[in-house]
């Protein structure tokens, strides 16, 4: 993990409230796997914290970040323009694992669509599909289908509202297939829906998890902790998900009900 400054590439607005961001990160970028997340620095320096933003696409000496802007530093990092320099930390934590299964699903809901992104060029495309959870039509303009529907073999969406795809959410799009595999990262409802839906038909899956985060994986203020089974028993211990994770085996993960 490195700090580096890097160079704004540039900052497109997808949605009302989400933009793209593509930093040109040589040094970070040559170690990141897909998966893993980055520590982003505000340049106002009343918001001493960085914020945690998953590395979306790794692209050579780029990378690309999807964000959505919900308090200052998101707002701040909103308004970076081309050329601009901003402080990053990185590459943070433990990734996906690449598999070679025959049915796997990638499940986002909302910008945990964002991580997935990568993923999707790195699986085999004919055995792939994609489940996309999003609150409503306006908000297709940060979930990459295109790209999704290149790279896999099937993509579905949910809308809250219905005004696109399905109506509902993520799990009612899944419905009653079966898979191998599946990976997700998304909102703490959707992720406790999956849980129950994986441990029920024994499927395997990672769960990318955005928990808030203090001290940005520094390991030092523990405010990201989740539970962690041990082994086959009942007993369970707190890891931080800055190092630990952010992606978890789901068999392993335990949520508060
Ligand atoms: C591993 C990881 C990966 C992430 N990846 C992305 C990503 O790819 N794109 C993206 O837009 N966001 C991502 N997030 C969430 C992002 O880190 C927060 O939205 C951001 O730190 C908020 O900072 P802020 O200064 O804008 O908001 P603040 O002013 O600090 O807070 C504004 C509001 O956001 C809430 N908030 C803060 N952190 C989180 C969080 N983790 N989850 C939900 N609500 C939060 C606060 O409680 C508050 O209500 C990720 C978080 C983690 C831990
Ligand atoms: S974010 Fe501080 S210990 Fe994990």
């Amino acid at each position: 993990m490195i700090r580096e400054v890097a160079k704004v590439v540039s900052n497109n607005e997808c949605t009302s409230d989400v933009y793209e961001l593509k930093l040109l990160v040589p040094g970070i970028a040559k170690d990141a796997k897909v998966g893993q997340f980055v520590n982003v620095y505000c340049k106002n320096q009343v918001n001493l914290l960085p914020r945690p933003i998953s590395i979306s696409e790794i692209n050579g000496d780029e990378l690309v970040l999807l964000c959505r802007a919900v308090g200052v530093g998101t707002n701040e990092f909103r308004d970076l323009k081309e050329n601009d320099e901003i402080v990053i930390m990185g590459p943070v934590g433990h990734g996906f694992t690449i598999c070679n299964e025959q049915r796997i699903a990638l499940v986002g809901g909302g910008i945990g669509i964002a991580p997935l992104v990568e993923l999707a060029k790195l699986l085999p495309k004919e055995s792939t599909s994609v489940y996309l959870g999003i609150g409503k039509k306006e908000e297709v303009g940060f979930i990459k289908e295109e790209l999704f529907r290149k790279e896999c073999m099937g993509v579905k969406v949910a809308t809250m509202d219905g005004t696109y795809g399905t109506k509902g959410t993520v799990m009612d799009i899944l419905g009653d297939e079966i898979f191998d595999m599946i990976y997700a990262c998304g909102p703490l409802p959707m992720l406790k829906a999956l849980k129950k839906y994986v441990d029920k038909n024994n499927i395997k899956a990672e769960f990318s998890l955005e928990e808030r985060m203090g001290c940005g994986g520094l390991g030092t203020c523990l405010s990201c902790v989740c539970k962690i089974k041990v082994g086959d028993s009942e007993k369970w211990e707190y890891k931080k998900v800055c190092s630990y994770g952010p992606v978890v085996d789901a068999k392993e993960v335990l949520f508060d009900e």
